[in-house]
C-alpha cells in the first residue's frame, strides 16, 4: 500500500468539484453543491458535494459517498490501488511504493485492467459476433455479456501484444501478468486466442486472473491464467466480488464448480454463489468464506471419479484444519453431475436448483455415505482402511450426541455392529498430518467427565454397582462407551484393565492412560456418593443438552421442508424434546 502521506499528497491536489463537474451539472451555495446522481438514473438532484469537506453523497437510490477514492473507484467501477493511481496522475504525483512486489502487483493488476477493457471492447465489435452468438445461445444477453465483463479475444495482427504495448504497459508486468506466453524465441504472444475471456476478481474486486472459454468444441475448454503473484486458483473464489454481500446478508454461501454457474445463477438471482472453478475446493476458500456465513454448501459435479476426489480431499482438509468442529457444523454438501450442472439446471427451472440447494447432507453423513467410491467394503482389510480414514474425523464432532450418531451411520455403512466398529485397529498416530485432531479431541472439556467418573469408579470399585443403575452407557462420549460398558460388566476390574493394555491399539491406550492420569479428591463415603452423584448429573446433563440443540436443528431442518412429514412424526420429535427438557429441569433442581 502506498504511504499514507501520499494519499493526502494526492487529495490535497485535486479538487473534488471539479472531478465532479466533469461527470454531473453542480449547483447551488458553497458550503452543498447539488447535482444529479451519476451514478443511478433520476430526475431530481439528491447528490451532493460539500467543497470544505472535500467529500460528496447521493441521498437517493446509491445512499454512498466518500472521498474523491470513493468518487473515483465507483464512477470507475475499480478499486483502490486503481483509483489512487488515477488520481495520481491527474494530480501529477508519482506513486512511490513500500517495496518492489508491491509495485509489481500494482502493474500486474494495471496490465490486467488494460487487458479486460481491450478484450470487452472487442466483443462489441463484428468480430467479436461469433462469441456474442455462442453466449446469446447459453443465454446469456448482451447485456449479461457487459454486466459480467465477459470479452474475446481473437487471432489476428492486432493482438493484445501490440494494445498492452500502446497503452505503455511495460514488458515485465505483460509476462508477469500472465497475459503474454513465450512463443519462440523472444517472441511474445497472447494467452489467450480465439476464446471467450472472463474476468476474476477477488472479493475486493482486484482483477487477479482471467478464465477463456473455448468457442464450441474447440480442446481445451478452459485456460486460465497461470499461477502468478496475483492469481492462484486455490486462494480465490469465482464471483465473490458479486457475491459478498448476500453471503453476509443471508448467512450461507453455495460453491459451484464452473463460470457459468456462477454467472447463471446470479443472473437468476442466486446472489450467494461463487465458483471453484474445477479446482479442489481449499482449506483457504473455507478460511475466505467462514467469517462471511455460518453455512457453506458444496454443490459438486460427482462422477464417481469426482466423488473419490471430494472424499479424500476433503478428509485431507479437516485433518489439517485448525477448528476441524467448525467444518462440521458449517459444511453441507449436495451432488450435481456434469450433464445436469447448476447452469443448466438454472436455465431449466430456477425452482428446481432451489430444491436441490436444499436437500443437502452434512459433512459428516456425505462423507461415511460415500466412503465406498474410495474403498472396496466387501472386502476385509479395505473396511479396516475406510474406517482408519474416517475415525479421526468423526471423534473432530464436538457433539457427542452427533459424535455417536456418526459411529452409528460408519458402522452400519461398513454393515459391521457397533461393538466390532470398536475393536476394529484404529489408525496410527500421524503427528504431522493431524496434529489438530488429536490436541483436540484430548483436550477436550467435556471428554474429561468421561474420564474422571471412570476413573473415580476404578478407585473406588464399591460405587460401581450403583453407578451402573443410574447411568446407561449411552450418556457418555462415544468414545468412552465402549470403556465403561466393561467396567461395569461382571468381569474382575484386574482382568479388564491387563486385556485393555495388552490388545488396545495406541489409540484406546492413550485414552486409558489419560484416564489414569486424573486426580481425584479423597473422601468420606458419604461425600463419595455426592461426588459421584454430581458427575453422573453433569455427563446426563451434557449429554440432554446435546441432544436438544440437535432436536432444535431437526425441527428448523423440517420446518424450511415445509412439510411432507406426518403429523405423527411431529408428535414423536415433539414429545422427546419435552421428555428432554423435563429431565435436565430435574437434573438441574437436583444440583441445589
Ligand atoms: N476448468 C478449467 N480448465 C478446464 C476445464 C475446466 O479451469 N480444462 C474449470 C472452469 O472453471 C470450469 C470448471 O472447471 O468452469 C468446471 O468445468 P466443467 O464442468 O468441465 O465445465 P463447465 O463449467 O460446465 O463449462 P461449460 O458450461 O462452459 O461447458
Ligand atoms: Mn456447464
Amino acid at each position: 500500500m502506498a504511504k499514507p502521506d501520499l494519499v493526502k499528497e494526492v487529495k490535497s491536489k485535486l479538487d473534488l468539484v471539479e472531478l465532479v463537474s466533469d461527470n454531473t451539472n453542480l449547483s447551488g451555495n458553497k458550503n452543498a453543491l447539488k447535482g444529479l446522481c451519476p451514478f443511478h438514473n433520476e430526475k431530481t438532484p439528491s447528490f451532493v458535494v460539500y467543497p470544505d469537506k472535500q467529500t460528496w453523497r447521493c441521498f437517493g437510490a446509491c445512499s454512498t459517498g466518500g472521498d474523491i477514492f470513493n468518487f473515483i473507484m465507483t464512477s470507475e467501477n475499480i478499486n483502490f490501488p486503481q483509483a489512487l493511481s488515477i488520481a495520481a496522475s491527474k494530480a501529477g504525483v508519482k506513486l512511490t511504493f513500500n517495496s518492489d512486489t508491491e509495485r509489481d502487483t500494482h502493474s500486474v493488476e494495471n496490465a490486467n485492467e488494460i487487458a479486460a477493457s481491450y478484450f470487452q471492447s472487442l466483443i462489441k465489435t463484428p468480430e467479436g459476433l461469433k462469441a456474442r452468438n455462442y453466449l446469446n445461445e447459453r443465454g446469456i444477453s448482451e447485456e449479461i455479456i457487459s454486466r459480467r465483463g465477459l470479452g474475446v479475444n481473437y487471432e489476428g495482427m492486432n493482438t493484445l501484444v501490440d494494445h498492452l504495448k500502446s497503452k505503455s504497459v511495460d514488458s515485465s508486468s505483460a509476462i508477469k501478468s500472465g497475459l503474454l506466453v513465450k512463443w519462440n524465441n523472444n517472441v511474445w504472444k497472447d494467452t489467450f486466442t480465439n476464446r471467450i475471456t472472463i474476468e476474476i476478481r477477488d472479493e475486493n474486486n482486484k482483477l487477479v486472473g482471467f478464465g477463456a472459454r473455448a468457442l464450441g468444441q474447440n480442446q481445451p475448454k478452459y485456460i486460465n491464467t497461470r499461477q502468478t503473484q496475483l492469481f492462484n486458483k486455490s486462494k480465490v473464489l469465482y464471483g465473490l466480488n458479486w457475491a459478498k454481500n448476500s453471503i453476509k446478508e443471508s448467512g450461507s454461501a453455495i460453491i459451484v464448480e464452473g463460470y457459468f454457474d456462477v454467472i447463471t445463477a446470479h443472473e437468476n438471482g442466486f446472489m450467494n454463489v461463487v465458483g471453484c472453478m474445477g479446482t479442489a475446493i481449499s482449506d483457504d476458500h473455507l478460511k475466505i468464506l467462514d467469517p462471511l456465513c455460518s453455512k457453506i454448501i458444496l454443490s459438486l459435479d460427482s462422477d464417481i471419479a469426482g466423488k473419490k476426489a471430494t472424499y479424500n480431499n476433503l478428509i485431507k482438509i479437516i485433518r489439517n484444519f485448525e477448528k476441524p468442529d467448525l467444518l462440521h457444523e458449517k459444511i453441507y454438501l449436495c451432488d450435481s453431475d456434469k450433464d445436469n450442472d447448476p447452469d443448466t439446471m438454472i436455465r431449466e427451472n430456477p425452482e428446481s436448483w432451489k430444491s436441490h440447494i436444499n436437500d443437502t447432507k452434512s459433512l459428516i453423513f456425505y462423507l461415511i455415505e460415500n466412503i465406498d467410491y474410495s474403498y472396496n467394503l466387501s472386502d476385509e482389510t479395505e473396511i479396516i482402511e475406510a474406517s482408519q480414514s474416517i475415525y479421526p474425523i468423526i471423534i473432530t464432532i464436538k457433539n457427542s450426541h452427533e459424535q455417536n450418531k456418526a459411529f452409528d451411520h460408519l458402522a452400519k455403512k461398513l454393515n459391521i455392529s457397533r461393538e466390532k466398529l470398536q475393536l476394529l485397529p484404529k489408525p496410527k498416530k500421524n503427528k504431522r498430518q493431524s496434529k489438530h485432531i488429536y490436541s483436540q479431541s484430548w483436550q477436550n472439556n467435556e471428554n474429561k467427565l468421561d474420564e474422571a467418573l471412570i476413573n473415580f469408579l476404578i478407585t473406588n470399585l464399591e460405587l460401581i454397582e450403583s453407578a451402573k443403575t443410574i447411568i446407561d452407557p449411552k450418556y457418555f462420549s462415544p468414545l468412552y462407551q465402549h470403556i465403561y460398558e466393561k467396567i461395569i460388566s461382571d468381569v474382575p476390574l484386574e482382568e479388564i484393565l491387563n486385556n485393555m493394555k495388552n490388545s488396545s491399539d495406541e489409540f484406546t491406550l492413550e485414552l486409558i492412560e489419560s484416564i489414569f492420569n486424573q486426580t481425584q479428591p479423597s473422601s468420606s463415603h458419604e461425600s463419595k456418593i455426592t461426588i459421584m452423584n454430581d458427575y453422573i448429573r453433569r455427563i446426563r446433563e451434557r449429554y440432554l443438552k446435546e441432544r436438544k440443540i440437535e432436536t432444535e436443528k431437526i425441527m428448523k431442518e423440517r420446518m424450511v421442508e415445509k412439510d411432507k412429514n406426518s403429523v405423527q412424526e411431529w408428535d414423536y420429535i415433539i414429545e422427546e424434546a419435552i421428555k428432554d427438557n423435563q429431565e435436565i429441569k430435574t437434573l438441574q433442581e437436583s444440583k441445589n
